[in-house]
């Protein structure tokens, strides 16, 4: 996912900044991300593509046909001349939030869409691909100016739908008793994890959010300063042994350790352990990408809520971070660790010997949830047009996730990245930071 590289010029359009320098390689970056799109297909049959587990989650196919659409509304029918859409209906289908743009199909119904059918939707992906290439080769430098960043945006955009991609079909293939295997993957034998450490931060003054360089959602702006008091920071994850640690302990049954909200959540929906975790044999297995796997103790736990994570945080004498916290802690350090373009599509345990002194596992692996609620930053306002719905319209009952996961693509995320969903999902890959006050 490499090809997309950072501009040495800014262009700002619309309020969002391409980062593409010439056709070249706005075509290879557009190209190499519809690619990985496909690429995550290759395993799937058609039966696969049209599940839908829940209304949360969308079919393979929905996520295909509705990354087209947008490049389509947002592209095409903006700046192709003449341009005349194919399938007008696909309109309703695929648009899934704006109402700018216009009526939009059930969400919770995407599921029962047999058509149009898997190949109907390649063919349009490929119709989509053409366009965009023709319009791209043949735009002037005034045009192209006005292009990059919406298509830049798009391509984020369809980054973010090949996370959920993963997710979901993970969420389908787990409602199946069969328990299919999306890519197989040989188990290595983890060495043991080091210790937690806390690592102190002092009291200070620091500036959050995106400064200006490369692209950004408008979510993450506009930068300020925040008063971060003194912390602890723990160096690595909550392992999978130290949350089965926080279950034999009774920590599903015991309403003093839970939100209120989540005590709720945990009576009505039966919750007695992480989602996908299942006892077998008297042994604790975990649903994969590459099937029923035994768990493995040394491997970040995942599949938690916000609920779940803050009543661990409760029980183990420490409490979630805000976001302020994570961003002033992971500042400086290198974006490196377990991202999709591994292909492992799944936590890694942390490595023996990473130095204690600087926290690990900051990026990827799991996106770590704050105990932030997703509001918007001072002085925020939504890009303008109707793509000014894309995030400011959902601020609103939801927390911040920190730091991009297993399934996300490195080349998207971002030290200021505001990821968010409501407390009680579990189905991203989602995990479980620590912090303490310091008294
Ligand atoms: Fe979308």
């Amino acid at each position: 996912m490499n090809a997309i590289v950072e501009a040495p010029q800014r262009r700002m359009v619309n309020g969002i900044e391409s980062r593409f320098t010439s056709k070249a390689e706005l075509l290879r970056g557009y190209r190499h991300v519809r690619y990985f799109s496909t690429n995550i297909c290759e395993t799937l049959e058609p039966e696969d593509y049209v599940v839908q587990t829940m209304p949360e989650a969308s079919p393979t196919k929905w996520h295909l046909a509705h990354t087209s659409w947008f490049f389509e509304t947002f592209v095409l029918e903006r700046f192709f001349p003449d341009y005349h859409s194919l399938h007008p209906q696909y309109g309703f289908l695929f648009n899934s939030y704006y109402n700018a743009v216009g009526p939009f199909y059930s969400r919770p119904h995407r599921g029962l869409l047999s058509r149009p059918t898997v190949k109907e939707v390649f063919h349009y992906r490929t119709d989509i691909d053409l366009f965009v290439s023709e319009l791209i080769e043949s735009a002037d430098e005034q045009l192209l100016a006005k292009l990059e960043p919406i298509l830049t945006l798009g391509l984020h955009h369809e980054q973010q739908h090949q996370e959920l991609m993963l997710t979901d079909i993970k969420n389908v293939f787990w409602q199946n008793p069969l328990r299919p295997v999306f890519r197989k993957r040989e188990p290595k034998k983890p060495s043991p994890v080091p210790l937690m450490e806390w690592l102190r931060f002092e009291e200070g003054l620091h500036w959050v959010g995106h400064d200006g360089a490369g692209f950004t959602f408008d979510n993450e702006g506009p930068r300020h300063r925040v008063l971060v008091q003194s912390f602890e920071l723990a160096s690595r994850l909550v392992t999978n042994a130290e949350f089965l640690a926080f279950m034999e302990h009774g920590g599903y049954r015991r309403p003093e350790l839970w939100l209120s909200l989540g005590w709720n959540t945990v009576k009505e929906r039966g919750w007695e352990c992480p989602l996908y975790w299942e006892r077998r044999d008297g042994k604790w297995c975990t649903m994969t990408l590459a099937g029923m796997t035994e768990l493995v103790p040394e491997e970040p736990v995942c599949h938690v809520s916000l609920f779940e994570a803050d009543a661990y945080a409760r029980w183990s004498g420490a409490r979630l971070l805000t976001e302020e916290e994570w961003e002033t802690a992971a500042s400086g350090l290198p974006l490196n660790g377990n991202f999709v373009e591994n292909e492992v599509f799944h936590v890694t345990p942390l490595a023996c010997g990473a130095p204690a002194s600087k926290p690990a596992q900051m990026f990827g692996d799991v996106w770590e949830w704050t105990r932030s609620s997703y509001s918007p930053y001072p002085g925020y306002s939504a890009i303008g047009g109707a793509l000014g719905e894309y995030n400011g319209k959902f601020m609103c009952n939801q927390y911040v996730l920190r730091g991009g996961s297993c399934a996300t693509p490195q080349s998207h995320i971002r030290l200021t990245y505001r990821n968010f969903f409501p407390p009680d999902a579990r189905w991203q890959f989602t995990g479980i930071r620590l912090a303490k006050d310091v008294i």
